[in-house]
């Protein structure tokens, strides 16, 4: 079996960074070089101040401090960690493509071909290339093509290995992965690279864990799981709408049918929707390789997943917008959290956005206390929508360190993360420096409608309704 000495990993973001400071504390005798176009993010990784990282994930900055200039490198070299590696691990971010053929639908690959191309270029040795990134079916075959037609004449085995963490608890699910799962060739050159790759995993995670198959099954996988629980998600979020006409609890009837041991009772938390870089790229993805086979009820089945995603958004500005007089033109909204989830300065696909858009359209005013997601962040997801100019976005909507000026003088809080510091303000205090009456739009489900209504708030939370 192959001993892998050295790694390297195209992409230093939230995939590439956590996963592989697990491994570097993990197999201290494994050089783990994490490479990067961005050189702003790799001195941010390299910072002596261990919170500017540039992934915030709970207790990664530990790991990072223990692994760092032992065996854990972050670099701008790309070529000489490639030269160096025996395994090579492909990071990089893959978004829905927004130009040409299978715009708004497909991955776009091109950050994933410019990586193979590049290895090509530089191995001058034999190299076992890992893809982590989420990619749809079948790319590994399109990498082993680029590698063997454009390489140097070196042998390249491909595998999958998709990531399974969820931001915010990225460096639990690292340690202790329900399972890892290795796609690879069954040949004799394939079989050796997966059982390189196993030996790795197998230094902390015990080897009935970590499953092998072929690498589509890998691939496919991968979409699989986000799809089936992105699909929870918008199945709790439809029941939420039926809960609000009918004076049903949403809450109670997630407790109520997660107790059947057939369903479980994770991933039914009713939202204002669900973001991230993974749920709505996979299920695209998925559509999108159902329809190239003419399998269009395949596509239609889980295209719905997105459609309710987007239809829970929305619903929540709208009833923003109805609830305040039907206008909200020049009124203060108080956004309390920008991030797709707690624990994560991510905010990519956050329910925030699309919310934020609407009210804007409405000519709202939006103030935005997010305790992790920095006001550059939340400016760059305005601006890429292109709904509005950069100025525009700058006077309507700003960016506020403090939750308690934040909502001073505002009209309406809306929860859009549900970080836990929001239950331990002073709710009286933001109540009173605010305008009547004071709204409180709950979407994440995270504050005691009791207590808030016995303050004087109006109060809506998604799934159980308004209170007046
Ligand atoms: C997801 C998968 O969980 C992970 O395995 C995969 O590798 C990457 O994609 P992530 O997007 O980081 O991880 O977070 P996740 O915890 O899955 O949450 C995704 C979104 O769904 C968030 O916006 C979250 O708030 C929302 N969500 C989740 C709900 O609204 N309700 C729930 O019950 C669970
Ligand atoms: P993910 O959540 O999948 O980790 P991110 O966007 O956080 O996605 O990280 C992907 C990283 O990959 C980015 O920091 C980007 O600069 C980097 N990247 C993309 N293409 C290349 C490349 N060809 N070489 C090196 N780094 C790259």
């Amino acid at each position: 079996m192959t001993k892998i000495k050295t790694i390297c990993c195209i992409g230093a973001g939230y995939v590439g960074g956590p996963t592989m400071a697990v491994i570097a504390q993990k197999c201290p005798d494994i050089n783990v070089s994490v490479v990067d176009l961005n050189e702003a993010r790799i001195k941010a990784w390299n910072d002596d101040d261990l919170s500017k990282l540039p992934v915030f994930e709970p207790g990664l900055d530990k790991i990072v401090e223990e692994a760092r200039g032992r065996n854990l490198f972050f670099s701008t070299d790309v070529d000489k960690a490639i030269d160096q590696a025996d395994m090579i691990f492909i990071s990089v971010n893959t978004p829905t493509k927004t130009y040409g053929k299978g715009k708004g639908m497909a991955a776009d690959l091109k950050y994933i071909e410019l990586c193979a191309r590049q290895i090509a270029k530089v191995a001058k040795e034999d190299k076992i290339v890992v893809e982590k990134s989420t990619l749809p079916v079948r790319t590994a075959s399109a990498i082993k093509n680029i590698l063997d037609h454009t390489g140097n004449g070196v042998k390249f085995q491909i595998l999958s290995n998709p990531e399974f963490l969820a931001e915010g608890t990225a460096v639990q699910d690292l340690l202790k992965p329900d399972r890892v799962l290795i796609g690879g060739d069954s040949s004799e050159e394939g079989k050796n690279a997966i059982q390189a790759l196993k030996g790795i995993y197998a230094n902390w995670v015990p080897t009935e864990k970590i499953l092998t198959t072929n690498v589509w099954s890998s691939e496919l996988s991968k979409l699989t799981a986000n799809a089936f629980l992105a699909q929870r998600v918008s199945s709790i979020n439809a029941m939420s709408v039926i809960c609000e006409k009918t004076g049903a609890d949403v809450s109670e009837v997630a407790k109520a049918i997660g107790l059947d041991s057939r369903i479980g009772s994770k991933f039914l938390k009713s939202s204002v929707g669900f973001g991230g870089s993974c749920f709505q790229k996979d299920i695209l993805n998925l559509v999108y390789i159902a329809k190239s086979y003419g399998l269009n009820e395949v596509a239609d089945y889980w295209k719905q997943v997105v459609v309710m995603n987007n239809y829970q958004k929305n619903r929540f500005s709208n009833n923003i917008v109805s609830t305040l007089y039907n206008t909200v033109s020049g009124k203060k909204i108080t956004f309390f959290g920008w991030a797709f989830k707690k624990d994560t300065n991510d905010t990519r696909e956050s329910a925030a956005i699309q919310v934020a858009d609407n009210l804007l359209n409405e000519q709202a005013n939006i103030e935005v206390y997010d305790p992790k997601v920095v006001e550059e962040s939340i400016y760059a997801d305005l601006d890429y929508l292109n709904t509005r100019t950069e100025e525009e976005n700058r006077s309507l909507l700003t960016v506020k360190t403090d939750p308690y000026e934040a909502a001073r003088d505002s009209h309406a809080i809306a929860v859009l993360t549900e970080w836990d510091e929001f239950k331990t303000y002073d709710w009286q205090k933001i109540y009173n420096h605010m305008l009547k009456p004071a709204f409180v739009f709950d979407g994440r489900d995270v504050l005691d409608i009791n207590e808030m209504e016995k303050i004087g708030f109006v109060c809506y939370s998604i799934g159980k309704g308004s209170s007046k």
